[in-house]
């Protein structure tokens, strides 16, 4: 019953987590630097999708540095420094999602900063990093473990109710759904 929220969504996500990682190691994102080109172009749609959340005033209200930890910007100017196309948008992308649900879609895609760590030092042998190509993979402002304790804080200090702890795994398990749909996609694209 003393379980955070954050941990239970940890928990729940295990699994979809689990079989993501590997989803993106089955495509050897960092066997060259047109194959790290299609994982960006995932990360980018999936940053996107996420933006209108990450500007959301009411959510804005509840973690005051929300717009500035959306990566789509950086994700943007990787695909420019890979001279990879932006890629056109996905059916399927997150809609009408409520306040609860974004707090699960939001804590993946942050929580996937954590990843994220692993994943830059692999880049570097292709001559990326944080300021050419892999920039959506760098450590945030203020540093990665802090930004995820502040947002996890603030997660876990909210009161919600049952039915919106219900949503909030169920935006958490969509969100898993949805970049593993983007990763499909992106492997499976024609590049422009
Ligand atoms: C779109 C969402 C996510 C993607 C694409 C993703 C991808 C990955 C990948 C590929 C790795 C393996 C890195 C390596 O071994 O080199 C990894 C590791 C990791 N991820 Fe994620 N991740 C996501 C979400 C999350 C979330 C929500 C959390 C935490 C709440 C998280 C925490 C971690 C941690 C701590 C690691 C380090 C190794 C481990 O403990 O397994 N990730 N992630």
């Amino acid at each position: 019953m003393t379980q955070l929220r954050s941990q239970r969504l940890n928990q729940i996500t295990h699994e979809p987590h689990s079989r993501l990682d590997a989803a993106v190691k089955a495509q050897d994102p960092f066997s060259s630097r047109e194959n790290f080109a299609r994982f960006v172009q995932a990360q980018y749609l999936f940053q996107s999708e996420l933006q209108p959340l990450y500007r959301d005033p009411a959510l804005v209200q509840l973690f005051p540095d929300l717009p500035a930890r959306c990566r789509a910007a950086q994700a943007r100017d990787d695909l420019a420094d890979l001279g990879a196309g932006v890629p056109a948008p996905v059916a399927g992308a997150p809609e009408g999602v409520s306040r609860a649900e974004a707090l699960g879609w939001l804590f993946v895609s942050e929580g996937s900063k954590l990843g994220a760590a692993f994943l830059i030092r692999r880049v570097a042998a292709l001559g990326l990093g944080e300021t050419f190509g892999a920039r959506h993979l760098g450590e945030p402002e203020g540093g990665r473990a802090e930004g995820w304790k502040t947002f996890t804080r603030l997660l876990d200090g909210l009161a919600l109710s049952a039915e919106e702890e219900r949503q909030a795994d169920a935006g958490a398990l969509a969100a898993f759904e949805r970049f593993a749909r983007l990763l499909q996609h992106s492997y499976a694209t024609e590049n422009a």
